[in-house]
């Protein structure tokens, strides 16, 4: 023990992880009334990590051509030990990690978390959001199934919709002039190296930006205005040992939920691991139908909502940048969904059906009515944040307490 104490002493006068451990975990104060949104963060952090242990295994037997990619990834479903196991692990993983994403944006939403001073964190997690984003679309045409395939075809096609360069960005991002082993190695080595290398680098930033400004909490007040007289938050309590074994606790349920669906519902219904993907990628065939994985659905349907591919692909990327800039656009005086008024209670539940219909449009054949419907609420999505700094100044709230609400 002596010796083991020696060593650390050794290490803490070179590096400074006491100091680290102390602001981040034992001695940072959160508040004490955190609920079950704020399990979240914790859980996308654990995503992260099994996506990144899981991934890992499987780049080493998966084979980054169009000749072998399909058949080494049935070789890691038969013939690798426990390979079926890893491959579900990485898809379920993938759709897990965006419902965790959703319903952690979602708890900004219900308490303001995206308000001054918390903008940065909010930024940061929204660049996050786009990385995801990227690297999920690239992880699907690694299996080089049908949609795989497709999916990459009709997505990369889109940047053809932009004046004068289209053409030639297509063929930049694709390396070739169609979905082939050139685009298959890029998306590779992006997918597996580099997307997650920045997701991680952002995850520090999003963590260290939270813990200088301190956490919001469900009564969306600052703690750090009430302070007891060796200078600790009245209302707060130290993250480590508190929420981490709280947070242990929920970890054990999530697990166990992820791996009884990898194990027993992988493919969901066709929404987590498409049918078509169980086909080999055939360029002279194309599938009756093109649709990325739910989670990306929203946006998909409102890029086929809008006629013209250059104004839907405009639409689209417009959905995703007026997100960023939610901070600005919220000008509430109180930040929590409890003090807030009916207005910005009506437009939230309002939004939410819409980018849950939206979702689910993205998912079906074209139709005369479901374009009618896909326009419709693309048009409350958008109003839900293009129309915020009329409803959220005018909106009758509640005077907040001064102390934490504890349930
Ligand atoms: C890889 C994805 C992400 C990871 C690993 C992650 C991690 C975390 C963690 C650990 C926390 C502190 C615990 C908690 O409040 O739940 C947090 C807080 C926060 N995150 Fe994220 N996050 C991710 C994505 C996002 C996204 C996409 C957004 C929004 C665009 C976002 C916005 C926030 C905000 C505003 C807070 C402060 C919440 C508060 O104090 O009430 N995060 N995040």
């Amino acid at each position: 023990m002596m010796k083991f104490m020696g060593v650390v002493d050794w290490f803490s006068d070179r590096f400074p992880w006491r100091d680290m451990y102390e602001h981040h975990l034992s001695k940072y104060y959160a508040p004490k009334n955190f609920n079950f949104w704020y399990f979240f963060g914790g859980l996308a952090m654990l995503v992260l990590f099994l996506q990144l242990i899981t991934g890992i295994w499987l780049a080493m037997f998966y084979v980054p051509t169009s000749e072998q990619a399909f058949a080494s990834v049935e070789y890691i479903m038969r013939d690798v030990k426990f390979g079926w196991l890893l491959r579900y692990m990485h898809s379920t993983g993938a759709s897990f990690f965006f419902i965790v994403v959703y319903l952690h944006m979602f708890r900004s939403l219900l308490y303001g978390s995206h308000k001054n001073p918390r903008e940065l964190v909010w930024l940061v997690g929204m660049a996050m959001y786009m990385v995801l984003v990227i690297e999920a679309f690239m992880g699907y045409l690694l299996p080089w199934g049908q949609m795989s395939y497709w999916g990459a075809q009709v997505i990369t096609s889109l940047a053809g919709a932009i004046p004068w360069v289209g053409d030639h960005l297509v063929l930049w991002i694709r390396g070739d002039y169609n979905i082939s082993t050139a685009t298959l190695g890029r998306f590779f080595a992006l997918h597996v190296a580099g997307m997650p290398l920045l997701l991680l680098g952002l995850v520090w930033l999003h963590i260290v930006a939270l813990h200088h400004v301190g956490s919001n909490n469900p009564d969306g007040i600052d703690i750090r205005d009430n302070m007891d007289a060796e200078g600790k938050p009245r209302d707060g309590i130290p993250f480590h040992p508190y929420y981490v074994v709280k947070d242990l606790f929920i970890v054990a349920f999530f697990l166990m939920l992820l791996v009884g669906v990898a194990c027993f519902f992988p493919e969901m219904g066709g929404y987590f691991l498409e049918h078509a993907n169980f086909e080999s990628a055939n360029p002279l065939v194309t599938p009756e139908y093109i649709a990325p994985v739910w989670y990306l659905t929203p946006y998909y349907a409102i890029l086929r909502a809008v006629p013209d591919k250059l104004f839907g692909v405009l639409a689209m990327g417009a959905a995703l940048l007026v997100v960023f800039f939610l901070p600005w656009l919220d000008r509430c005086k109180v930040r929590s969904i409890r003090y807030r008024g009916v207005y910005y209670k009506s437009a939230l539940t309002l939004f939410v059906i819409s980018f849950i219909c939206l979702g689910y449009l993205g998912t079906v054949h074209v139709t005369p009515v479901t374009t009618f419907f896909a326009r419709l609420f693309a048009l409350v999505y958008f109003a839900f944040f293009l129309l915020m700094p009329l409803y959220t100044k005018y909106d009758r709230t509640k005077t907040p307490p001064r102390r934490v609400q504890v349930e």
